[in-house]
């Protein structure tokens, strides 16, 4: 271990997968002291806010990062085609990344290449230099197994899932999975999915997967991918908890002088990610049922973009315009409304009782190892697996409406979520205090996130074992 040796990292354009990549890549310098790594940036046509990011970061001295973009025209032009441009994207940087090997890392000593789930045809650069490659998959090992489960089951038939509601038997799931909850690309064989199920089948070809999890919660999911055999070694390393923005200390300081002044656990708090908002009907539901509750809540209310566009939500001028009236009076004191809100510093607050969430996997995590029941409403994506994992699986959560889906095409009618549904899962999270039996259990579950990232945890050892195996690569 005398000269250093470099890890080559690709993660998807967006924000959403460049960030947690570099969280991931500050581990493992921080345990691999002989490892440096060339981070490569493919500049997505609308950044998704990727460069301020990048710039907001401190540096490393073994970090940089690379551009490998393509002509902005290009890439621009691969829009038009919404299934592929995903892989179409990816595949058109290649050359950029053989170039950037070939010339400014021909005489380093590379021990891999470590490539976000959609990055998957970069294999064959790595292969051009004789270089092993893994994956780092951002979501749960139940997804994982899932995944693989319906890649194998599309090579002998034409399944179509999309009507059913039976319940299935699938790979990484102790109770039967009901169709209807399926994501996407597992519900019917259509040109996207194939492209997504021909990424995952070459996920044999690579020499381990990390997962964004930790082995004790879960344990089936995790043991089901070892004893079907059909992944190569899976390496859990600990929930990559992100950081909040720190452009937006004010708001931050206002949320957090709120909190100090609420009792423990007695906060009900409600965000739904990135891209979550509801119209204003759904808006109203929420707010009675929030009322009817008489419980304290932290509500991240955002505006809708308009109906049939796909964009971010925005900030409301005024929470009035979208409130029923005289709502913000009389909770004035038990709640308070937000637009943004940092929710890994909400989270982590000894006030919050209990989280209303989407299921992102991402704030699934930080809602478990914060040690805070969830109240799960997922809205798209692989959310409601997520939700039925919570729920069924670990019972680490209380279902709002695990079938909900979000119409971001806004083309059915709105499907509304009625506030006794939202006010009786609340309930559930919030009744018996300290007392309460799904509180205690993720309490339990936060208590062993925290006991696998010290030494000798199971993700500690599983961060040591991932660069072990790195470095045997160069030796
Ligand atoms: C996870 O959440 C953080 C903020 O809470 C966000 O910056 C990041 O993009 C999210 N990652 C994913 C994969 O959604
Ligand atoms: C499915 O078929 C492809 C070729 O058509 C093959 O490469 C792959 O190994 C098969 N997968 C399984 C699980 O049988
Ligand atoms: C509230 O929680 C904090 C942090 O867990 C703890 O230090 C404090 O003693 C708790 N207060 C009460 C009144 O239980």
């Amino acid at each position: 271990m005398e000269k250093n040796a470099e890890l080559v990292f690709i993660p998807s354009a967006g924000l959403g997968h460049v960030a947690p990549a570099i969280e991931f890549a500050k581990h493992i310098l921080d345990a691999g002291e002989c490892l440096c790594i060339s981070f490569l940036i493919m500049k997505h046509p609308a950044d998704f806010g990727v460069q301020r990011y990048l710039q907001s970061l401190s540096s490393h001295s073994r970090l940089r990062f690379v551009d490998v973009s393509i002509d902005p025209k290009t890439a621009a032009e691969l829009l038009s085609n919404k299934d592929r441009f995903l892989y179409d994207f990816i595949d058109g940087h290649k050359h950029k990344v053989n170039e950037f090997v070939r010339n400014k890392l021909g005489s380093t000593r590379l021990a891999g290449f470590v490539l976000d789930m959609f990055c998957i045809s970069m294999i064959d650069v790595a292969n051009e230099f004789g270089v092993p490659s893994y994956i780092y998959f951002t979501s749960a090992a139940a997804f994982l197994a899932l995944s693989l489960h319906f890649e194998a089951l599309r090579n002998t038939s034409d399944y179509d899932y999309s009507e059913s509601d039976e319940e299935l038997p699938i790979l990484g799931f102790k109770n039967p999975y009901p169709a209807k909850i399926l994501p996407k690309p597992a519900k019917s064989v259509t040109p996207s999915s194939i492209l997504y199920f021909d990424g995952i089948r070459r996920f044999k070809e690579t020499k381990g997967i990390v997962i964004n999890t930790f082995a004790e919660l879960e344990p089936f999911a995790l043991q089901s991918l070892s004893d079907s055999k059909i992944a190569p070694p899976i390496y859990p390393i600990h929930p990559v908890v992100n950081s909040d923005d720190s452009n937006k200390k004010q708001e931050t300081e206002s949320i957090i002088k709120w909190l100090d002044e609420q009792p423990n656990s007695s906060v009900v708090f409600l965000c739904f990610g990135t891209i979550g908002s509801f119209e204003p009907e759904q808006v109203k539901e929420i707010a009675v049922a929030l009322e009817r509750s008489g419980h304290r809540f932290l509500w991240s209310l955002r505006r809708p973009p308009p109906k049939g566009k796909i964009e971010m939500p925005s900030d409301y001028d005024n929470f009035e315009e979208v409130l029923t009236e005289g709502f913000l009076d009389r909770t004035k004191g038990i709640g308070k409304v937000v637009g943004w809100a940092p929710q890994v510093t909400v989270l982590s607050h000894s006030a919050v009782g209990a989280f209303v969430s989407h299921c992102g996997w991402n704030s699934t995590l930080e809602g478990v190892c914060c040690g805070v029941p969830i109240a799960a409403w997922p809205l798209y994506a692989e959310q409601q697996m997520n939700a039925f994992l919570l729920v069924k699986e670990l019972g680490l959560a209380v279902e709002i409406w695990m079938d909900y889906v979000k119409d971001f095409e806004g083309k059915n009618p709105v499907v509304i979520v009625s506030a006794e549904e939202v006010e009786g899962a609340i309930q559930k999270l919030m009744e018996n205090g300290e007392e309460n039996e799904l509180r205690k259990r993720v309490k339990e579950m936060q208590e062993k996130s925290r006991i696998a990232m010290e030494e000798g945890g199971s993700s500690y050892t599983s961060l040591r074992l991932l660069i072990e195996d790195f470095i045997c690569n160069i030796s």
